[in-house]
């Protein structure tokens, strides 16, 4: 279903031209500008697929082109991401029943014709870190490609309709969704940036003194970027949680159900339960109840709530229960969602037989932490280490955020999770030390990264930055680890 009514979001600015794809034959009615996926998701469609061995339905979790979990077979090609590839007339989508082969007659793109771009710095992911990146990096005189395989520029922004705290000169008080156009329009208006969207960075190398980046466009054409160095702000994805039936359909990352009813307009569903109160779960409460939604509860795990007082306080007015000290113990459901089996958790996180409740939804929502998507710097062999106050994986780096490999520079939730603060002045940092790097900086702009280390300093020394800074200390080069 989609929504019409917002208090903050006007979607009948938003959506393009009515086109009809044909998903398993049938027509599907969409908008230019949405994705497959939540055209489907609209037209009340979950089931995308069947895995190959067991044939569990599948559905869309992650929103954000990351999971694989939404994978579809568009116009006879298998194994497109139907999350982050618009729609088009005509379109014809099909489920994909476990592993699928491209058709004999499909001629994917040759290597030699790959469309060849050549940069100073290369910045690979548009969220607030990449943005920031290349806006710097411009203004220090280096010629940006600046590279994001969704169809918008902002990341994690452009879903987020919550007000931003932190300092003015870093938007406090600005909504996300407000934070994403303004970078984007500064970006734009750079004439030393170039732009490719929907364009997924899959390959890291090093040619020569050049780092090379592969990257597939729609699906269906390659390009070569090149550059003196690389910026890598490709941001994080969405953890799961183990528990019976943890796959259904209508189990969704926060983002994807932000991504859902915020970015485009479609209710995810009628009755959600929400699993963690970080400050995730309790905004997206909120932000669920503001678009018509029922949140029936939220259980944490942890003895209290982890995000700020404030939010906690404005979703239990709301009359939203928050469950401390349970967890989800299973989804039940045939090919989706229709109910979640809770239960209350012992001193050794035990779940206490007898304290099981049912809550009868259509939607379990995880808000249980997001891990860097460290995938590129990985292949690309940059040295990598588990720091735990950092979400997972990250990579070693140093002040000005250079990996260890010369020339790759780390920015934004890629280099640990934090917040979209930190994330642009991670983004400032890195940007103008890629452009020193290239030698096309002049030496002036170091008083800029100080004054931007100073920012991340400050912001950090909160009671929430205490941790991330321990983490930080334990991946520096040279530091703890
Ligand atoms: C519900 C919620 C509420 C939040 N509230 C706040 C808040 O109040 N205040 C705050 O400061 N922060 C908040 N945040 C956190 C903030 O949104 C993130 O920390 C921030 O967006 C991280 O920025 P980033 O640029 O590192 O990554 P992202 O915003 O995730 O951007 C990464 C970009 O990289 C692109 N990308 C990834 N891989 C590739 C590839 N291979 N090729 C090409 N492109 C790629 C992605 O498409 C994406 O656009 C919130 C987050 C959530 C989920
Ligand atoms: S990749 Fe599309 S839902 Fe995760």
């Amino acid at each position: 279903m989609r929504l019409n009514e917002h208090p903050i979001l006007d979607f009948s600015l938003r959506r393009g031209r009515e086109v009809t794809i044909y998903f398993e034959g049938k027509p599907v009615k969409a908008h230019e500008g949405e994705t497959i996926s939540m055209a489907l998701h609209a037209a009340g469609i979950r089931v995308l697929s069947h895995s190959s061995e067991k044939h569990r339905p599948r559905g869309l979790f992650c929103a954000i082109g990351k999971c694989s979990s939404c994978l579809v077979k568009v116009n006879g090609i298998p194994n497109v991401r139907s999350c982050i590839t618009l729609v088009e007339d005509g379109m014809r989508v099909e489920m994909q029943k476990g592993k699928e082969e491209l058709p004999k007659t499909a001629k994917p793109p040759e290597w030699k014709d790959a469309p060849k771009f050549e940069g100073d710095v290369v910045i690979i992911g548009g969220g607030p870190a990449g943005l920031m990146a290349a806006i710097n990096a411009a203004d220090a005189g280096a010629r940006v490609i600046l590279i994001d395989e969704q169809p918008m520029l902002g990341g994690q922004l452009v879903k987020q309709t919550h007000k931003f705290f932190g300092k003015r000169e870093q938007f406090a008080g600005v909504r996300g969704i407000k934070i994403a156009e303004i970078l984007e329009e500064e970006a734009r208006k750079r004439e030393n940036i170039q732009i490719f969207l929907e364009t997924s960075a899959v390959g890291v190398f090093q040619e020569g003194d050049e780092k090379l980046v592969i990257a597939v466009r729609k699906n269906r054409e390659l390009l070569e970027f090149r550059g003196k160095s690389l910026v890598v702000a490709t941001g994080a994805m969405e953890k799961m949680i183990p528990f019976e039936n943890n796959d259904l359909p209508g189990i969704y990352g926060a983002g994807a159900i932000q991504t859902l009813m915020n970015t485009y307009g479609v209710k995810p569903g009628d009755r959600v339960l929400i699993v963690g109160a970080g400050n995730v779960g309790l905004i997206l409460a909120y932000q669920l109840i503001q678009a018509g939604v029922e949140v029936k509860a939220i259980v944490e795990a942890m003895p209290k709530v982890g995000g700020y007082f404030v939010h906690a306080a404005k979703v239990r007015r709301l009359g939203v229960p928050i469950l401390t000290r349970h967890t989800i113990l299973r989804a039940e459901g045939r090919e989706r969602v229709e109910r979640a089996v809770v239960a209350q958790l012992d001193e050794n996180w035990r779940p206490i037989p007898g304290t099981e409740r049912v809550f009868d939804v259509d939607v379990i929502a995880l808000a249980v932490g997001l891990r860097p998507s460290v995938e590129l710097l990985h292949q690309a062999g940059c040295q990598l280490l588990y720091i735990r106050e950092l979400g997972g994986h990250v990579v070693r780096r140093d002040e000005r955020l250079e990996t260890t490999i010369s020339g790759i520079f780390v920015a934004g939730d890629t280099a640990g999770i934090e917040e979209a603060t930190t994330a642009m002045l991670e983004g400032k940092v890195a940007g103008i030390a890629a452009a020193l790097k290239a030698g096309v900086a002049s030496p002036d702009w170091l008083k800029e990264i100080e004054k931007a280390q100073r920012d991340l300093e400050e912001f950090r020394s909160g009671p929430f930055g205490r941790h991330v800074l321990e983490g930080i200390k334990k991946v520096m080069i040279g530091g703890s680890e």
